[in-house]
């Protein structure tokens, strides 16, 4: 029988909570047998920042990126990684480069998605070179910003067309808001979105690989308080939208770890943000999730590896377009369609298969671990580099008591199992 030895790789910036997570569940895998009864072992390791020759033969078999999304030298590493190597990248650095909120919510508008009227806005300060001046004295036309909102209706939304992190949002009510957040945007592109005012739920939901956790959010809470702990939260129907909607997104651009943001208000789910290279997956973020989000990165990394599956760069707009563009299909009928492609994209089912013949030890690993004292100290060693100091006690005890509520529901899941 043959025998594989696999290297996942870290590209990281500051987190440490994730990956040593990861990296402990790793070390505790074991041997994993594919169905030919092959053995696949897993190594795990940080990538580090270096001169790299186009031609050197990367070491990872699949590479966990958190940092290209910031720089450009890992970035061109990693396409050199997936363009000579056929290294396993989540995610694609090149759609993660070009694709971003702007060019999501134009393919998921074409694709009949909810996503509210958005309206691009010229530079509020163009850039500053001679070219430029000369183009937009000739060409740019004025435009009345005020009747435009007008015509859109408050309460909207400014926001950067790239996003990221809240930076540069704001919430506008009238025109006095709406000059002074235009005024304010200097030499940041613009968005005017519609606001979905008095939403039911905000639900953000967690893609990695094949898996989708749909998690009810409150962005009013500060950063601890967001993810709140609620199971059917969404009734079944809504629930299937909201997921068909994140793996729609995903399985379109080929981004395998991205979080995407969904606005209910009386039945209607409204994406609003669903191109996040390097989502939320801190330890106090999750809490709760946590550990469900720790193993789907490895049953993902696991199966991409053991299987053999490829990495695919090239997109397949048209078959997605088809769809859209069928008048005889309503928009169930098209999220159908649209889920079946995506169930295409990810193996959904040889990947469920794969997890519950292979990877089924996977569970027990991940209790026990966090049953343990290693966990414990990673949970004091991040409360203690997150918050100030007079208020470590009281969250050390708030995440302990989270986990205990995972611990205790996933040992009845395990035993009803
Ligand atoms: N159209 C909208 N309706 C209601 N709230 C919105 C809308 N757009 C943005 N928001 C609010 O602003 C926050 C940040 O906007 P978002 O588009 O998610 O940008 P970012 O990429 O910075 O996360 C959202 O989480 C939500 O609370
Ligand atoms: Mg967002």
């Amino acid at each position: 029988m043959s025998d594989h030895r696999h290297l996942i790789g870290l590209l990281l910036g500051t987190e440490e909570d994730w990956p040593t997570a990861f990296e402990a569940i790793v070390r505790r895998l074991g041997t994993v047998h594919d169905g030919t009864g092959a053995a696949h072992r897993y190594d795990v390791e940080r990538i580090t920042v270096e001169p790299f020759d186009l031609c050197a033969k990367p070491r990872y078999d699949v590479v966990i990126d958190r940092l290209a999304y910031w720089y450009y030298h890992p970035r061109e590493w990693l396409k050199k990684a997936a363009l000579m190597d056929d290294v396993y990248l989540l995610n694609s650095p090149f759609t993660f480069q070009s694709m971003e909120k702007h060019a999501a919510y134009c393919a998921m508008l074409r694709l009949g998605l909810r996503v509210p009227d958005t309206v691009l806005v010229p530079y509020k300060n163009p850039p500053e070179h001679a070219k430029y001046a000369y183009t937009a004295e000739k060409y740019n036309q004025p435009f009345d910003l005020g009747a435009i909102a007008e015509r859109m209706g408050y309460p909207l939304f400014m926001k950067p067309y790239d996003g990221g992190a809240w930076v540069g949002v704001t919430m506008i009510r009238g025109p006095e808001e709406l000059q002074r957040a235009y005024d304010a945007s200097g030499q940041r592109l613009m968005h005017l979105q519609k606001a979905v005012a008095g939403y039911d739920v905000f639900a953000r939901s967690l893609s990695i690989g094949a898996e989708t956790m749909v998690m009810n959010f409150d962005p009013d809470q500060p950063m601890h308080g967001r993810y709140s702990v609620s199971h059917g939260f969404l009734d079944a129907a809504t629930g299937e939208e909201t997921v068909t909607i994140g793996k729609l997104v995903n399985a379109f651009f080929r981004w395998e770890f991205n979080s995407c943001e969904t606005l209910i208000k009386d039945g209607v789910v409204y994406p609003i943000d669903y191109a996040n290279a390097c989502p939320d997956i801190a330890l106090t973020s999750l809490h709760y999730y946590f550990p469900w989000a720790i193993k789907a990165l490895i049953r993902w990394s696991v199966f991409c590896t053991a299987t053999g599956r490829r990495p695919r760069l090239d997109l397949e707009t048209r078959r997605f377009f088809d769809i859209a563009d069928r008048a005889d299909l309503s928009y169930g009928e098209k999220l159908r369609a649209y889920r079946a492609l995506a169930n295409e994209y990810f193996q959904t089912e040889a990947y469920s298969d794969f997890c519950a013949s292979r990877l089924a030890h996977l569970d027990e690993i991940m209790l026990d671990w966090v049953r343990g004292p290693d966990f414990d100290r990673l949970l004091v060693d991040t409360v203690r580099s997150t918050f100030p100091q007079h208020e470590h006690d009281h969250f050390i005890a708030h995440y302990r008591g989270l986990l205990d509520m995972w611990k205790r529901d996933e040992e009845n899941r395990l035993n009803r199992g």
